[in-house]
């Protein structure tokens, strides 16, 4: 695309065909008339990049999915008191409350202040209700303060010894990375990283040789990983991974990790930020030892809350040993007859237990007594996953995806593959979408790799003024900081946006987002050159 003319963005110009238009929904048609663009206004042609228009005809396929179901979604539409006036397309940063959750949150407030009440409880039938929902039973499941509280929590909680590795990757957020760097200091563990691979279709690895990206490339790279530890000499403890990553949204699949994990009996830790509401995952299933979820996000629960899984029996795919775990954050055991101590009561009766016998006492139901809590937050989790049990986790499951699906395969006719950050293999999907809106526009430039800080001349990096423009045009998502190889043993940052696919969405959002990230893009790359 070396010194290609810019397409420009006429509004002579024609988007989609007569005969694209004649499939369209009601809804889209009102849609698209609202903004002018109907045939005549703007075409795939005119804005094409290196994409093929529609080659194989997945998106249409996709679209057409998509809306065979458009009644139940309009009415699940409905739900959610959101502003009309924006497209909200960042839930991996923070969801909505459905009506349902905002109208209990708000009236069990009002009975809390009324009656002067306390928030001394276990959740016991909150959690009863909801557990069946994530494939585990009530003592393996704990309402947290969000996925830092639960990823801090069990970082801290595990007995590490010095010399203990634990394997992640170069893609991790905060919310595990600081908790992990205090276990560093702490107990002198050691991490060691696997760099990610990003992109469509065939990707580079660290070693700057080329795979094929989809999920049995993973259950590879952590066990080459976790060999190469082990020849050095190492201890390997434990796995710490995000499914999916915050920064490319690719799902890393638990089960090729839990593989690895039972192989070697090492610990799972699964930063699982994005999983509650957006995945009908079975954790049970899964045999996962730790998911720190968000119930903020994707499951649309009051702001800080969270998801964590904490499993407490054996599971045909989790490793054979249920790890050593002290809870880090508790108010809750019974007394220790002659000397000082509370001990966990072991479940069935039978007097008390030592911390460390995992399995035999409620962990969840000792992580989840932590003196007063917020009652009525708390209960907006259990209406919000009601919620998603009675829609269905795992119909929503399969039209988050879908739409993300459409989504990838709009940005491979308008853009082609290169464009995309974020894997269309099923094994490595989610419903967060990452890509270069800048790809096959910029010439030589590369503006998806200027950063404010690296290149001083520029006032904002250009993935910033996208997402500020389409913050103008009330599009609200957001842009990342990712490290992506660059050749053999190196990486550079790059900073592509991040969309989010959510049950309140249909297609025309994704193609009204698609029309506006291009315009913006073309902009942004003329005005630029
Ligand atoms: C992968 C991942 N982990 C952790 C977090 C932190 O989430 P929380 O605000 O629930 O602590 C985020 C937030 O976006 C995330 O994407």
């Amino acid at each position: 695309m070396q010194n290609a003319p810019l397409p420009q963005t006429s509004p002579d110009t024609v988007l989609f065909t007569e005969e694209q238009i004649r499939a369209w929904s009601p809804k889209r048609r009102d849609f698209m008339r609202m903004l002018g663009l109907g045939a005549g206004a703007i075409t795939v042609g005119g804005l094409a990049g290196c994409g093929g228009a529609n080659a194989n005809g997945a998106a249409d396929v996709l679209r057409a999915q998509l809306l065979a179901d458009e009644a139940f979604w309009t009415s699940v539409q409905g739900r959610f008191t959101l502003n009309p006036g924006k497209l909200f397309m960042n839930i991996g940063t923070a969801g909505s409350m459905p009506r349902s959750v905002v109208e209990r949150y708000n009236a069990e407030n009002i009975v809390y202040a009324a009656e002067s009440q306390n928030g001394y409880t276990n959740f016991a039938t909150q959690r009863a209700a909801m557990a069946p929902g994530f494939g585990v039973g009530t003592d393996e499941l704990v309402i947290s303060g969000n996925t830092s509280d639960g990823m801090s929590k069990v970082l801290l909680g595990i007995p590490w010894q010095a010399g203990d590795v634990v394997i992640t990757t170069n893609h991790e957020h905060p919310g595990g990375t600081v908790p992990l760097g205090i276990a560093v200091e702490r107990y002198g563990i050691i991490v060691r990283q696997v760099r990610l691979p990003t992109g469509e279709g065939s990707v580079m690895l660290n070693d700057g040789t080329m795979a094929e990206h989809n999920a049995a490339l993973y259950g590879k790279l952590f066990r080459d990983e976790v060999v190469a530890a082990r020849a050095a000499g190492q201890r390997v403890r434990a796995i710490m991974w995000s499914s999916p990553t915050f920064l490319t949204g690719i799902m890393l699949p638990i089960p090729e990790i839990m593989k690895v994990c039972k192989e070697f009996n090492l610990i799972s830790i699964c930063d699982g930020a994005h999983l509650p509401g957006m995945m009908a995952y079975n954790y049970g299933d899964l045999g996962v030892d730790f998911m720190a979820g968000a119930a903020h996000k994707w499951q649309c629960a009051p702001g800080g809350t969270g998801i964590l899984v904490v499993r407490n029996r054996a599971r045909a795919n989790a490793a054979a040993t249920l790890p050593a775990y002290y809870p880090v954050v508790t108010s809750s055991g019974s007394s220790v007859a002659g000397t000082f101590g509370t001990r966990p009561p072991r479940v069935g009766g039978g007097g008390t237990v030592p911390w460390t016998q995992r399995g035999d006492y409620d962990i969840a139901a000792a992580m989840q007594s932590i003196g007063s809590m917020n009652v009525p937050a708390f209960n907006g989790v259990a209406q919000a996953c009601a919620d998603w049990d009675s829609m269905g986790r795992k119909r929503i499951e399969t039209y988050v995806l879908g739409l993300s699906s459409y989504f990838k395969e709009r940005i491979m006719e308008i853009w082609g593959p290169g464009a995309l950050y974020s894997p269309r293999d099923a094994g490595l999907l989610s419903a967060l979408t990452s890509f270069n809106p800048f790809f096959g526009l910029d010439g030589t430039r590369n503006l998806i790799a200027r950063s404010t800080a690296t290149n001083a001349t520029i006032t904002a990096s250009p993935s910033n003024a996208l997402v500020a423009r389409l913050n103008e045009q009330n599009i609200i998502v957001r842009n990342t900081t990712t490290p992506r190889i660059s050749g053999a043993g190196t990486t550079q940052n790059v900073f592509p946006i991040r969309v989010s696919t959510h049950l309140w969405h249909d297609p025309n959002d994704v193609d009204r987002l698609l029309n506006a990230v291009r315009v913006a893009a073309v902009d942004i790359v003329n005005a630029a050159n």
